[in-house]
């Protein structure tokens, strides 16, 4: 059996201090699975810069490697570029604000562009055969929207979604986001739900991508014909 690559980014903008982290490297460390190589970068703790949106002037200018990862050394996107591009399974973690995704989210969705448009503009599958899942954490609600958004961009730029592909939380309708911590460490549920996420990921890479039983390898890519109108 081989080892699989597990990335996970989280895009909370208060980091390691974060809920979302936090529910992040629980489900992380609770996976024992030794064929495993785990890895969390934070999204906060990297100098991002923001997409230059070339795409808007011209389609053919949004490349991978992007401009701003080309020209600018300072910018550190490469290591979210090269985890997902050597990686199998590919989870992102965001906390909801005013019903959507994180800036900081947001911000990388900009930058991922790159890849997407190498396949729906140039015609060359940059990722393929990647596992995609989805964290989401709030205080009040607004998690679905947040998903449908999320799955609609990282399906077009190639992750493959297992069914119930993402974990989420929100507390009650309430101002007292103090005790949510508290709530968090001492429900196992809540970390059960999201445990069960990068499991649930993990045995469909090693389904869909190597089917140990079957010595069968996925090898699969789709170039985007969507929008060869002129
Ligand atoms: C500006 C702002 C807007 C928020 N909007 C929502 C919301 O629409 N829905 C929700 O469930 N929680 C909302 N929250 C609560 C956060 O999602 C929640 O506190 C979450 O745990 C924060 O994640 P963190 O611990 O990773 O920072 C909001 C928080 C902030 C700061």
């Amino acid at each position: 059996m081989r080892k699989l690559k597990l990335f996970g980014v989280c895009t909370s903008a208060r980091g390691k201090e974060s809920n979302t982290y936090y529910l992040m490297k629980q489900a992380f460390d609770a996976l024992k699975d030794q064929n495993v190589e785990k890895e969390i970068v934070v999204a906060s703790e990297l100098n991002l810069k923001p997409c230059a949106h070339h795409y808007s002037v011209n389609a053919k200018a949004c490349v991978h490697p992007c401009h701003i990862t080309q020209m600018d050394k300072t910018d550190e996107m490469i290591k979210i570029y090269d985890g997902i591009i050597n990686s199998d399974v590919v989870i992102f973690s965001t906390p909801i604000y005013w019903g959507n995704q994180s800036q900081l989210m947001q911000l990388i969705v900009e930058r991922l562009n790159s890849l997407e448009n190498m396949n729906s503009v140039h015609h060359k599958v940059v990722v393929k055969n990647k596992i995609g899942g989805l964290m989401i954490l709030g205080h009040e609600d607004g998690y679905q929207h947040v998903a449908g958004n999320l799955m609609n961009f990282l399906t077009e730029m190639g992750l493959i979604f297992p069914p119930q592909a993402y974990a989420a939380w929100v507390g009650e309708s309430t101002e007292d986001t103090k005790s949510d911590r508290g709530r968090l460490e001492k429900d196992e549920t809540i970390v059960k739900i999201f445990s069960d996420l990068v499991e649930n990921t993990v045995n469909f890479a090693r389904t869909i991508l190597e089917c140990p039983e079957c010595g069968h390898k996925f090898d699969y890519e789709h170039v985007s014909k969507k929008k060869l109108y002129k």
